[in-house]
């Protein structure tokens, strides 16, 4: 008789299965993702009635069911509660990626910190770090109080039983990479301990109302479970970004079930721990070299809130025979449009030159409103001839040359003002809206016809 396959292929990208290894997940479609993991044994995960009490297998209406009201807990970080949603949610699963040394640690050591300060119960339990480590970390970043405590450990049945025991408010998994439950043959870090480890927190958040902060490692070879895979099953996800010779710190909310996405926070990295910062635009605009060409400042929405950066061009001409692109923050391939665009519609010969983009202080950005910045950054750089100091500009860029109105143009004006500048190219639709509202100079352009005029 055949012996039956005890192995089956999941990809850490969706968490997909197949019975046999392929080069491209059938599912989502991404290449080389899939990995032999052993099978999970159904019976052994829990049914959502046992994750989530208070359901029942009768369904109600709308008007009975009952609602406690919702009290969430500060994090002590006004940036952190923002992305939040405006605060933590008791009983939810919060997951925190980004790349290792980041600062994941020192954020939910720090965070844990001022909940038990607030009065709370708090658990922190490392597999990564010996108490002793962690204490050196503790005593950079401040006094602690006594409702906090630490554990070091990666048995999830041994955490389980203690945080049945100790019941503490919010609880932190530093991180899931390390954790594993004796009954799972796999190793710690593969999809199925990953993923079966998860699920036992998941039951322990909703069963025992404790809030658990999850740290999770992003790898670029995916070769251990990804945090992709746990974005379905945890409440709110969080990545961490910054640019790792820089000082700051920006944490997105990718995914939030209580609150809106795409919040920012900022914070910066000091020799005692992470420190919020509260006025990003003028952090990220600071010590700019003023006055030299291929700089320019644009003002992005994160969320609903906007932040002027400072985006660098570097036009030169090539000693290769295939020109080099490279792009830091911003999209690869919107780069090379625009330079196709600025190519076509104003003669710039730029398939001569290597063209870099940079956008200064580590932010990544995918909005199309820093088109117009990018496009003017690279003709400054090109043409050797430094913008205005005070300026600022956005709008998105089409293929036709044509500049595209943006949204939240009220925001992005105020802001700009608030920090002194005097000059805003925008889109003429969008300047036209706000004729007689700011007292900022605004110069509408509707093609990039128009904006080399203005150059
Ligand atoms: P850490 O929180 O350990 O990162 P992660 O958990 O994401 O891997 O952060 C480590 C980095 O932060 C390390 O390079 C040292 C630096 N750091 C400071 O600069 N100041 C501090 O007060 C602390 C605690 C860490
Ligand atoms: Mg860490």
């Amino acid at each position: 008789m055949a012996k039956a396959k005890t192995t089956i292929f999941y990809c850490t990208e969706c968490g997909n299965e197949s019975p046999k290894w392929q080069g491209q997940c059938p599912a989502c479609k991404a290449w080389n993702t899939l990995v032999e993991a052993p099978k999970e044994d159904k019976r052994s995960l829990p049914s959502a009635k046992k994750i989530l009490p208070g359901t029942s297998s009768k369904p109600v209406k709308i008007s009975e069911i009952t609602q406690e009201k919702e009290t969430r807990i500060s994090s002590g970080f006004a940036e952190l509660d923002n992305v939040l949603g405006g605060g933590i949610v008791p009983a939810s699963l919060i997951l925190v990626g980004g790349d290792p040394g980041i600062g994941k640690s020192t954020l939910l050591l720090q965070t844990a910190k001022n909940v038990a300060a607030a009065g709370h119960k708090v658990l922190y339990i490392s597999g990564e770090e010996s108490l002793s480590q962690i204490k050196l970390r503790a005593d950079r970043v401040g006094e602690f109080s006594d409702q906090i405590r630490f554990l070091c450990e990666t048995s999830l049945d041994v955490i389980s039983e203690v945080l049945k025991e100790e019941k503490p408010e919010m609880a932190v998994i530093d991180s899931i990479q390390t954790m594993f439950r004796e009954d799972v043959p796999a190793a710690p870090g593969s999809i199925s301990q990953v993923r079966e480890s998860t699920h036992v927190l998941l039951g322990l958040a909703k069963g025992l109302g404790i809030t658990i902060f999850i740290v999770g490692h992003v790898t670029k070879e995916g070769t251990v479970a990804g945090p992709r895979m746990l974005e379905h099953m945890v409440d709110t996800v969080l990545y961490f970004e910054g640019d790792h010779q820089d000082t700051y710190r920006v944490i997105r909310g990718v995914k939030n079930r209580f609150g809106a996405t795409d919040e920012i926070g900022v914070f910066e990295m000091r020799g005692s721990g992470l420190h919020e910062v509260k006025n990003p635009s003028e952090h990220l605009t600071e010590g700019r070299a003023a006055g030299s060409p291929g700089s320019v400042i644009t003002c992005v929405m994160e969320g609903t809130r906007p932040v002027l950066l400072e985006v660098q061009a570097l036009v030169a001409r090539t000693h290769y025979p295939n020109p080099r692109r490279t792009a830091v923050g911003v999209d690869f391939n919107r780069v090379n449009l625009l330079a196709a665009v600025l190519e076509k519609r104003l003669g710039l010969r730029l398939s001569e030159c290597d063209i870099y983009i940079n956008i200064a202080g580590g932010m990544r950005l995918s909005e199309p409103s820093i088109d117009l910045a990018i496009i003017m950054a690279m003709i400054s750089s090109y043409t050797d001839k430094p913008l205005p100091e005070r300026l600022v500009v956005f709008g998105e860029v089409g293929l036709t040359g044509e500049i595209r109105s943006v949204t939240q143009d009220r925001k992005r004006i105020a802001e700009a003002e608030k920090l002194g500048y005097e000059m805003c190219v925008m889109p003429k639709t969008n300047a036209e809206k706000l004729k007689n509202v700011s007292g900022i100079r605004l110069t509408g352009v509707s093609s990039l016809a128009e904006v080399s005029k203005i150059i």
